[in-house]
C-alpha cells in the first residue's frame, strides 16, 4: 500500500511525448517525477520534472555496440519491473556532517531484445538484457545501466552480452531552456581550468578563450564539450546539476551539447584503441546524475552522489584520520626552489632500469657523484627547518616532494621508468628525518609523482607502499603530470580509472590514506574508500595569479561535489616575486579569503600552503589556521551563489580549538604545546603521540564560519542563531579591513602598480566579542576577500 502512494501508473499531463505505458516514479516529497517509458522501435528514453515543470524533456537512453549492428538503444521490450523505497542514515568516517540521510524511491525496469543483428546484420535468436536503475531523492535523480550475466527470473536464462565493447553512449539530458551555466570545458586528460559563466548558447563562441587555461594551448574533442559537475541554473531558478557517481571500471563522462536544442548528449572518453567501454557481465555504468535544488545553498547541501555510492568497503577504518599539513612544496610551486637536484645532466638513467641493454649499464646516473646545483627544496636543512613549524603549531604532517631520484627527467619526456619511489636523493636522509619528524608529532606525508607513467607507477606501487609502511608514512600525495604511459591513453579513460581505483584499493591494504592530483576529478568513491582524502583534479591554488576572481565559489558546486580537494589554501604572500625574482604573478585574494576557504571549502585533508617565513610576520592571523577543524558534525550554508559568494557554519565534531592557549598540552620538552585538532582529539590519540596531547575532559563548544566572495565586496548578516541557548561565547572575527582588496586587473603589472589599483591583499582586523544565540554579525568582504570566525564557548 505504501509504495502505492509513491507510484503512478501514468502521467498524462505534462504533454511530453510519452507513450500509454510510461512508468513513474515519484520522490520521497513527492515533488520530483521521473518518467521512463519505451518509445517508438522499443527505445528506452525518461524525463524529470519538479511539481509538474519539466527539468529534462524526453532523453534517450542506451549505448551503442562493437560487432553488432543492432545498439543498446532500441529494440526492447520490457520484461520486469521492480519498485522499491530505502531510507537510512549512514555516518560517514569523515565529513560535512555526521549522519547523512540516504531517502530514495527506485524503479528497475528490465529491458529484454529477444534478439539481435551481429557485425553482418545476421539475426542471432539470443536474449540482450540491460536493466536501467533509477533512484529518485528528494534532490534528484540517479540511473545506471546494469548488465547481468544471467537473469534469475522464471522467464530469462543467460543474457547474450557476456563481454562487450560499448563505442558510444547515447544518454542525453535535455534541457528546457537556454539555461546560465558554470562550465569548464570538455577534456579526456585534465580538469584544470578557469570555469566560464554564460548560456548554454553561448559554448561554442566561449570555448576555446585562451583564459581558461591561464595560458597554455588546448584542444577539446568538440567546441562544445563540456566537463562535468555541470551546474546550472534556469531563469526561474532552479539549480540543476549533471555529474555521474561510482565511476568505476567504467570511462569518464564528457558532455556534447547541442546549442539549438539545449541538448547534452553523454561522450565518454576512449581508451587508446578508441573503445569507450570494455565491459564483461554482470557489471553496471557508473549512475548518471541530476541534481534538481530551488536555492544554491541546497547544493551545496546535497549528498546525491555519496549517497549513491556503496558503503565503506573497509572493515577497519581507525587508522584513517583528517589530516591538517604543510609542506616543503610551495616553494617549488613558486620556482622559489627545485624538486630536481642536479644540472649535471642532460638526461637521467635510474638503477634498475629493464628497458636498458647490459652494455648500457654504464649509463646508469650516479647521483652520489653528481653535484648538487643547490636548489633543491628537499635538503635535510629544510625539511628540518618546516618539521620545527609544523609541530610547534600543531600541525599532523609534512608533505615533502622532489625528495626522489628522477626529478631531473619529471615533465615533458613521456619517460616510463622515471622514478622508483624508493631511493632518496643524496641530501634527503629518509629514515633520520621520519625519526626526527615522529618525535616531534608529525607524520611526513609521501610524494609519488608518477608523470603520468601508470606502467611504472604499478611496477613499484607495492615496494612503495611497503617503503611507507616501513618507516611509518601514513598518507600519499599521488601525481600524474603529463600524458599517460601507455602512450595513447587517458587520464579520464577505462584502464587508467582501473589503475586510480587499484591505487586506492591496494593502499588500504598497506593502511595508506591517498591524496591523488590530476587523476579523475571524484565522484563520491571516497564513501566506500574513506582512504581516498584528497584529490585535486581541478584548478587549484598551484595556478597562482591565473586562478578568476570568484573560483573558489564554483568549486564547491561543481567539483566538490564528488568529493573533497586539495586546494592547498593558505597563501598569505600574495606577492610571487617575494618567492623567486623572476615570477612576476600576483594572486587574487586577501589573506582573510584565504582564512574563509577552510571552512567554504570542505576537505579532510587542508594544508596551510605558504612558507613558514610568510606566515611569520602574521601570526595573529594564522591563529585561525590553527584552530580550525577539519572534520564536522554539523554544516549550515548560509549564503550561496555559483560564482559571486559563499558563506558556510560549521560545528567540529568534537571540540577543537587549539587547546595550547590554556596550556592543556605540554612537550616532553616542558614547553607549552599545541594540539592539532585532527587525530588525537577526533579519532583518539596515537600511543607514540600520547605524550604530546591532552584530550579536554568537558569540550567547549566552537562554532567556525567562513565567508569568501569574487572581485565584488560584500556584506553579509550572520544571525548566530545555530548557537545553544543560554550559553555565552567569544567570537574571534578575523575580517578584510576598510582598506584591503585582493583584486587587480593584470596579475602581471607588480607589487606597485598593482597598489595604485587599490590592491591591499594583506590588510585585516582582528576583533573579539561576546555573543550568543541572539546575536548577529555583520561581516564586509573586500573585492576578492572574504572572512573566518571562530566562535568558543566561554567557560
Ligand atoms: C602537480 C601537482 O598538482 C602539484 O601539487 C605537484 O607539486 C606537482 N605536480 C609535482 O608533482
Ligand atoms: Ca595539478
Amino acid at each position: 500500500m505504501k509504495r502505492l502512494l509513491f507510484w503512478v501508473a501514468c502521467l498524462a499531463t505534462i504533454g511530453m511525448a510519452r507513450g500509454a505505458d510510461t512508468l513513474s516514479l515519484s520522490s520521497p516529497d513527492g515533488r520530483l517525477a521521473a518518467h521512463f517509458w519505451l518509445a517508438d522501435g522499443g527505445r528506452p528514453m525518461y524525463s524529470l520534472e519538479r511539481q509538474g515543470k519539466a527539468v529534462v524533456r524526453d532523453s534517450r537512453l542506451g549505448f551503442t555496440l562493437e560487432w553488432r549492428k543492432s545498439d543498446l538503444a532500441s529494440g526492447f521490450r520490457l520484461a520486469d519491473t521492480h519498485r522499491t523505497t530505502f531510507d537510512e542514515t549512514w555516518h560517514p568516517v569523515w565529513g560535512e556532517e555526521a549522519n547523512i540521510r540516504n531517502h530514495y524511491n527506485e524503479l528497475c525496469v528490465t529491458l529484454l531484445q529477444d534478439h539481435y543483428l551481429d557485425h553482418e546484420g545476421k539475426r542471432v535468436d539470443k536474449p540482450t538484457i540491460m536493466l536501467i536503475r533509477f533512484r529518485l531523492y528528494d534532490d534528484g535523480l540517479g540511473f545506471r545501466y546494469e548488465f547481468p550475466s544471467t537473469l534469475n527470473s522464471e522467464f530469462l536464462t543467460h543474457n547474450s552480452l557476456v563481454t562487450f565493447w560499448l563505442t558510444d553512449e547515447l544518454t542525453e539530458f535535455r534541457m528546457t531552456g537556454d539555461h546560465t551555466a558554470w562550465w569548464i570545458p570538455g577534456d579526456y586528460d585534465t580538469q584544470e581550468f578557469n570555469y566560464t559563466q554564460s548560456r548554454l548558447s553561448e559554448v561554442s563562441k566561449l570555448h576555446n578563450n585562451p583564459h581558461l587555461t591561464g595560458g597554455w594551448p588546448w584542444k577539446s574533442f568538440s567546441d562544445t564539450g563540456l566537463q562535468t559537475a555541470l551546474q546550472m541554473k534556469t531563469d526561474d531558478g532552479l539549480y540543476i546539476n549533471i555529474h555521474e557517481a561510482a565511476v568505476l571500471d567504467f570511462p569518464t563522462m564528457n558532455l556534447d551539447l547541442n546549442e539549438n536544442t539545449f541538448s547534452l548528449k553523454v561522450h565518454l572518453t576512449p581508451d587508446a584503441t578508441g573503445y569507450v567501454g570494455r565491459l564483461t557481465s554482470p557489471c553496471y555504468s557508473p549512475w548518471r546524475t541530476i541534481q534538481v535544488c530551488t536555492s544554491a545553498t541546497d547544493v551545496l547541501r546535497s549528498r546525491l552522489i555519496l549517497n549513491l555510492n556503496e558503503p565503506c568497503a573497509l572493515d577497519d577504518v581507525s587508522w584513517i584520520h583528517p589530516v591538517k599539513y604543510m609542506g616543503v612544496w610551495w616553494e617549488m610551486i613558486s620556482d622559489h626552489s627545485t624538486w630536481d637536484y642536479t644540472n649535471d645532466f642532460p638526461s637521467v638513467r635510474l638503477p634498475g632500469d629493464p628497458s636498458l641493454p647490459p652494455s648500457l649499464q654504464g649509463a646508469i646516473t650516479d647521483y652520489s657523484k653528481a653535484k648538487p646545483h643547490g636548489r633543491h627544496g628537499a635538503n635535510n636543512a629544510n625539511v628540518r627547518r618546516y618539521i620545527d613549524f609544523a609541530a610547534e603549531h600543531g600541525f599532523d604532517a609534512l608533505l615533502i616532494e622532489g625528495w626522489n631520484i628522477g626529478w631531473e627527467d619529471w615533465y615533458g619526456k613521456d619517460k616510463d621508468y622515471v622514478f622508483d619511489f624508493q631511493t632518496p636523493y643524496p641530501d634527503f636522509d629518509l629514515p633520520a628525518l621520519n625519526e626526527y619528524a615522529h618525535r616531534k608529532g608529525i607524520r611526513l606525508i609521501m610524494h609519488h609523482e608518477s608523470s603520468s607513467s601508470v606502467s611504472n607507477y604499478e611496477r613499484f606501487m607495492e615496494p612503495a607502499y611497503n617503503l611507507m609502511n616501513k618507516y611509518g608514512y601514513d598518507a600519499v600525495k599521488s601525481g600524474y603530470v603529463g600524458h599517460i604511459v601507455p602512450h595513447g591513453e587517458h587520464h579520464y579513460s577505462q584502464p587508467i580509472i582501473n589503475h586510480y581505483h587499484r591505487a586506492i584499493v591496494e593502499a588500504a591494504k598497506h593502511k595508506i590514506m591517498v591524496n591523488a592530483h590530476e587523476a579523475v576529478r571524484p565522484t563520491g568513491l571516497c564513501r566506500t574508500w574513506p582512504n581516498m582524502i584528497g584529490n585535486e583534479s581541478a584548478m587549484g591554488t598551484e595556478f597562482r595569479g591565473r586562478i578568476n576572481p570568484g573560483h573558489t565559489t564554483i568549486l564547491p558546486f561543481t567539483r566538490l561535489q564528488g568529493g573533497p580537494m586539495d586546494y592547498t589554501p593558505g597563501i598569505f604572500e600574495t606577492d610571487m616575486e617575494k618567492n623567486a625574482p623572476w615570477n612576476r604573478d600576483l594572486m587574487r585574494h586577501t589573506i582573510c579569503n584565504q582564512l574563509g576557504l577552510y571552512v567554504t571549502f570542505y576537505s579532510p585533508l587542508q594544508m596551510a600552503a605558504d612558507f613558514p617565513e610568510h606566515y611569520e610576520p602574521h601570526m595573529d592571523a594564522f591563529q585561525f589556521i590553527k584552530d580550525v577543524a577539519v572534520d564536522w558534525d554539523t554544516s549550515i550554508y548560509l549564503y550561496a551563489e555559483p560564482g559571486d559568494y559563499i558563506v558556510t557554519a560549521r560545528h567540529p565534531k568534537t571540540s577543537t580549538l587549539n587547546l595550547a592557549a590554556d596550556g592543556l598540552a605540554a612537550l616532553p620538552d616542558g614547553k607549552k604545546g599545541v594540539i592539532s585538532n585532527t587525530a588525537c582529539f577526533v579519532y583518539g590519540i596515537p600511543d607514540s603521540l600520547s605524550t604530546f596531547h591532552s584530550p579536554l575532559s568537558t569540550p567547549l563548544d566552537v562554532w567556525y564560519i567562513g565567508g569568501v566572495t569574487d572581485e565584488q565586496a560584500r556584506e553579509v548578516e550572520v544571525k548566530l542563531d545555530f548557537l545553544k541557548p543560554g550559553v555565552k561565547y567569544e567570537a574571534t572575527i578575523y575580517a578584510d579591513a576598510k582598506d584591503a582588496s585582493g583584486y587587480v586587473s593584470d596579475v602581471h603589472i607588480g607589487w606597485e602598480a598593482a597598489q595604485k589599483e587599490g590592491y591591499n591583499p594583506k590588510a585585516y582586523t582582528i576583533t573579539k566579542k561576546t555573543v550568543t544565540k541572539k546575536s548577529k554579525l555583520k561581516l564586509r568582504m573586500a573585492p576578492c576577500g572574504g572572512f573566518a570566525v571562530s566562535i568558543r564557548e566561554i567557560k
